[in-house]
């Protein structure tokens, strides 16, 4: 997943573009560049590696004066990370310049044919040829703007990218058609970028880019245009996130703020939209517009999501069969829109996102909605492509979530599961109001005791000096809790490299018991529970083996000495909210250990925030 930031206005452009490609780290990147205008002169600067090695470029040879540019962090999809390949790319003339966001399936076939119309070409990427054919338009003497809507009906795929032409100074173009693109509307000056964290320290003032949307940005205009051209309004929205909230906070990673942010996450994700007087929960009408009626009439529900989303939906599955009564599949995105999957209008859709742009979940959604299944979205960022395409979207009120590994976005995603399980339970009469008024009493105890988890990790970190240099780790869980412990493995995995492996305790005796001996750290998930006494058993299994016990239990366990090498201890609470507070020392747990293995914890290798393409 790329990023792109793009200036127009009366400022120095390079100091406000590697800004703004600086807020966009978080998603991933391997190479950087940034192409400036100035009296009809076009400079360009890039670097394989990161901002810092882009920032030495320009020491060595600065870009003086120009209040125009764009600028690109690059997540290699065609052709490896090098100076070359890096964006900004030209025309073979060097009149256009472009950065870009997707893919263009068809480009080698584009590029054949610009090659033999005497093009010659200087990169290995994909995007190099959209620079070619808007210069092509240019030479017809069609405007920029023009340039760039005539080539589209050329391009397959998915793309987000920014122009400038060296005969159009002052002028940059934008267009969209998969991954986002957002403009920021400034005083004299105006901005675009892939997300809102870019604009934020300019403009709190942005209007979201719908697919099939073309925009034209001056330092005093912004025009937008549909496909064929025509004028379409300019709908400005104000971002509420305050810019502070998207930088590290005083932490020393962007992952370890966003663990310490869960309680407030929580409090802000729940805020407003239940009462304990009345045992309700309210959702807006833009937000859940399925009435009672409707959701008396949905036979089924499918959760649809990818990684850390995926495990949320498995939680949800528990939740929704105890409160709603409904059969409830989870499957993962990238399977789900290619099996041809049995939806009707019966069918309740909902999909769990925090990005809002993961393509597989997109396409999922899109393709149930052909079938005319409803659709609800769970999504942590407002204006992203699935709050569009959804039929609703509930929120989750966490501020931007900038480390690669989801921590808060997750236990938000499954507070906002837990209110949609109840608001449906009730309306299909099958949870009374004092049920309800329950577990909206636990609900709201959740925050202090997610506070409680994270005051003191001095355990954690002795565990993670212990097993920083293990080769594998197993996670056992069992019902509610098994996906908390896929979920541990997957934080494991992602940012310390470790190889992890969760799974069901009742699973264990069936393969992975083989794996067991004392090299081999093995973390149960056992809080006090209908199945603790199972737990215990899985627990004498490993121990008997020689295996390396770390329990996770809840403080009503009783003693687990001798039944444990080492134990974690979390509140008690419900069955239904155990896992939120499960997850929370397996997230720290993996940040220490990262971290002593020297990883870059908010940017793993080879991850991306949000991943846009298939
Ligand atoms: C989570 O730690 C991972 N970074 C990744 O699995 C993520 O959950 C997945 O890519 C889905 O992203 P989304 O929630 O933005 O759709």
């Amino acid at each position: 997943m790329c990023g792109i930031v793009g200036y127009v206005g009366p400022r120095n452009a390079t100091s406000i573009l590697i800004g703004g490609l600086r807020k966009l780290e978080y998603r991933g990147y391997d190479s950087a560049g940034i192409a400036l205008l100035d009296q009809g002169q076009l400079e360009l600067r890039r670097s394989p590696g990161k901002l810092r090695d882009l920032e030495e470029v320009l020491e060595e040879n600065p870009v003086k004066g120009s209040k125009q540019g764009i600028g690109h962090t690059r997540w290699a999809t065609h052709g490896r990370p090098t100076k070359d390949n890096a964006h900004p790319h030209r025309d073979a003339r060097e009149r256009v310049v472009v950065v870009h966001n997707g893919i263009i399936e068809n480009y080698l076939e584009i590029k054949k044919d610009l090659l033999a119309a005497g093009d010659t070409f200087r990169s290995d990427t994909d995007s190099e040829v959209i620079a070619h054919l808007v210069a092509r338009e240019i030479d017809q003497g069609h405007p920029l703007e023009q340039a760039v809507l005539r080539i589209i009906p050329r391009l397959e795929g998915i793309f987000a990218f920014c122009a400038m032409s060296i005969d159009e100074p002052g002028k940059i173009v934008g267009t969209r058609l998969g991954p986002p693109m957002v403009v920021g509307a400034g005083d004299g000056e105006n901005f675009l970028a892939s997300d809102v964290t870019a604009l934020l320290e300019h403009t709190r003032q942005v209007i979201f880019m719908e697919d099939h949307e073309t925009v034209v940005i001056t330092a005093e205009e912004i025009r937008l245009l549909d496909d064929d051209g025509q004028p379409k309004p300019v709908q400005k929205q104000r971002i509420a996130w305050d810019p502070i909230l998207a930088e590290k906070g005083g932490y020393r990673h962007f992952m370890l703020k966003e663990i310490h942010e869960q309680a407030g996450a929580i409090n802000e994700t729940m805020a407003g939209r239940f009462s304990l007087e009345q045992g309700k929960v309210f959702f807006a009408k833009e937000e859940f517009p399925l009435t009672d009626e409707d959701l008396r009439s949905i036979d089924r529900v499918c959760l649809i999501a990818c990684g850390t989303s995926w495990h949320a939906c498995l939680v949800a599955k528990f939740l929704l069969e105890k409160f709603v009564g409904l059969p409830t599949e989870v499957d993962y995105a990238s399977e789900f829109r290619y099996r041809d999957p049995l939806i009707t209008d019966k069918t309740l859709i909902t999909i769990v996102t925090q990005s809002g742009e993961t393509a597989d979940t997109l396409a999922a959604l899109r393709e149930a909605k052909t079938r005319g299944a409803r659709s609800i979205a769970i999504c942590n960022v407002m204006g992203s492509t699935a709050t569009r395409e959804a039929e609703g979207t509930i929120l989750t009120h966490c501020g931007p979530e900038i480390g690669v590994a989801s921590t808060k976005a997750f236990t938000a995603q499954l507070v906002a599961l837990y209110l949609m399980a109840l608001r449906m339970g009730a309306a299909r009469g099958r949870l009374k109001q004092d049920t309800v008024c329950e577990h909206l009493l636990q609900l709201a105890k959740l925050p202090s005791l997610v506070e409680r988890c994270l005051e003191d990790d001095s355990k954690i970190q002795e565990l993670a000096r212990e097993f920083k240099d293990a080769t594998d780790f197993l996670y056992l869980g069992r019902g509610v809790n098994y996906p908390i412990a896929l979920e541990g493995a997957l934080k494991l995995k992602e940012i310390s490299y470790i190889h992890a492996e969760g799974y069901p305790a009742g699973e264990m005796k069936h393969g992975p018991i083989a794996l067991i001996d004392e090299t081999l750290p093995v973390v149960s998930l056992a809080p006090k529970d209908a199945v603790f006494d199972k737990m215990m058993a899985n627990m004498e299994e490993v121990k008997a083996r020689g295996g390396t016990l770390i329990a996770v239990t809840t403080e009503d366990a009783g003693d687990l000495d001798g039944k444990a090498d080492f134990i974690l201890e979390v509140p008690k609470t419900t069955p239904e909210l155990t896992p939120i507070l499960l997850v929370l020392p397996l997230q720290l747990l993996s940040y220490h250990i990262a971290l002593l293995r020297g990883c870059d914890v908010d940017q793993p290798r080879n991850l991306a925030k949000s991943v846009t393409v298939e």
